[in-house]
């Protein structure tokens, strides 16, 4: 038999199933998951089943029903400040992926390369490598998330065409200032890069911090491809609803690429999720509330048990350091030992750091929680956490 791709051969499933079945052995509690047991909110689940009765089954335009494009056009005015028309610089996809793989195919070519700042996110960077693009990692500062600018500034060559940029952070939940998007935006401007910003958490934000689109600056429209997602907004992350906003021509060619690879996203669900912005602004309070009170009810329990942290700007993960840990404690000589250790004696599952680096060393102390879990169901997490 011939082989199989090359692209294939560094492909391999992520410590996160091996974990999942870990703990369900030992009837755990799972916060490695990056999935929100929320429910999806009633109007959206009523929209989706009447739109299936009335049979809107067949494709929609590649990028997405108008009134649906039309709405992510406002939500992205109102709420992140970007003048974008509905028409032709919004595209509804299959989830943030599809509009981050369609970003992708639409402004690079093989071998290129893409700044990735570390801790990443791991779809970014295994997309970037399938797809024949070459991932270049910068580090953050350990521990406060900050910015390195002249890092950044060597990491760059002449075969630099992109930044990637999450704002706010999975797994850190750093929410980046508007200083810091500003000196960004400088150094775009100035090497002629384009930026693809994934900002799929940007309604979960803490105390005082602020969600900031690099769009919405001065000169940021033109070079930026926004990536939003519906997943974690609406606790909706197996209908595979995202979007994209970006120049005209840029929306033409994603557009394009997206109708090749998938046509278009599922129809009967994009009717359902319209239903979405006509519902009250009170949905987006509580969202807000609730989870302030999760990430502060969850980094009390960790602290209490010894793990080391700022507590998240944004997202709904903790990142959290146990270096200092390990030295009092058995079975945690690493992040491994420590998730299996974790599981075993506290009945918690979380995500090895090393995941989120390139060289694994760099996540050796550290392990990352989702807390997007069911009041209930954290609490008892924490009680686990705190006897740990
Ligand atoms: C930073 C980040 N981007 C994108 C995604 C995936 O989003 P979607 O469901 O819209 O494809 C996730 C999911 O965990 C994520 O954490």
């Amino acid at each position: 038999m011939k082989p199989l791709s090359d692209r294939t051969k560094g492909l391999r499933q992520s410590d996160i199933r091996a974990v999942t079945q870990m703990v369900n052995a030992y009837n755990g509690i799972n916060l490695g998951q990056g999935i929100c047991d929320l429910p999806t909110p009633d109007p959206v689940k009523q929209g989706a089943i009447e739109a299936i009765k009335k049979d809107r089954s067949i494709y929609s335009y590649h990028s997405g029903i108008e009134q649906l494009r039309k709405d992510t056009a406002q939500k992205f005015r109102d709420f992140n400040n970007i003048q974008c028309k509905h028409d032709t610089e919004v595209m509804i996809t299959t989830g943030s992926t599809g509009a981050f793989v369609a970003a992708c195919l639409a402004t690079l070519n093989p071998g290129d390369e893409v700044i990735q700042f570390e801790p990443f996110y791991g779809y970014h960077v295994n997309l970037l490598k399938i797809l024949g693009f070459k991932p270049v990692f910068v580090p953050l500062e350990d521990k406060t998330w900050e910015v390195d600018f002249e890092a950044l500034e060597k990491a760059i060559t002449a075969k630099t065409k992109a930044i990637v940029i999450t704002t706010p952070g999975n797994p850190n939940g750093k929410v980046w200032t508007k200083t810091e998007l500003e000196q960004l935006l400088g150094i775009l401007q100035e090497h002629d890069l384009w930026a693809f910003t994934d900002e799929v958490y940007e309604y979960m934000i803490y105390d005082d911090n602020q969600h900031l689109s690099l769009a919405s600056l001065p000169g940021g429209f033109e070079r930026t491809i926004t990536i939003s997602s519906f997943s974690k907004t609406f606790n909706m992350t197996g209908w595979r609803l995202g979007s994209a906003i970006a120049p005209e021509h840029v929306i033409e060619k994603m557009g394009l690429i997206s109708d090749l690879i998938y046509i278009c996203a599922s129809t009967p669900l994009q009717y359902g999720l319209d239903e979405a912005f006509r519902m009250d602004q009170g949905y987006f309070t509580q969202m807000k509330k609730d989870y302030n009170v999760k990430r502060d009810m969850f980094c009390d329990a960790m602290e209490q048990a010894g793990f080391e942290f700022e507590r998240p700007q944004g997202a709904y993960y903790l990142f959290a350091n146990f270096e200092k840990l390990s030295q009092k404690r058995n079975g945690m000589a690493n992040d491994k030992e420590a998730c299996e250790t974790l599981i075993k004696e506290a009945g918690i599952a979380s995500v090895p750091g090393s995941s989120f680096y390139n060289s694994p060393e760099d996540g050796k102390y550290y392990l990352r929680f989702c807390y997007a879990k069911e009041f209930d169901v954290l609490e008892k997490a924490c009680e686990q956490i705190k006897g740990f």
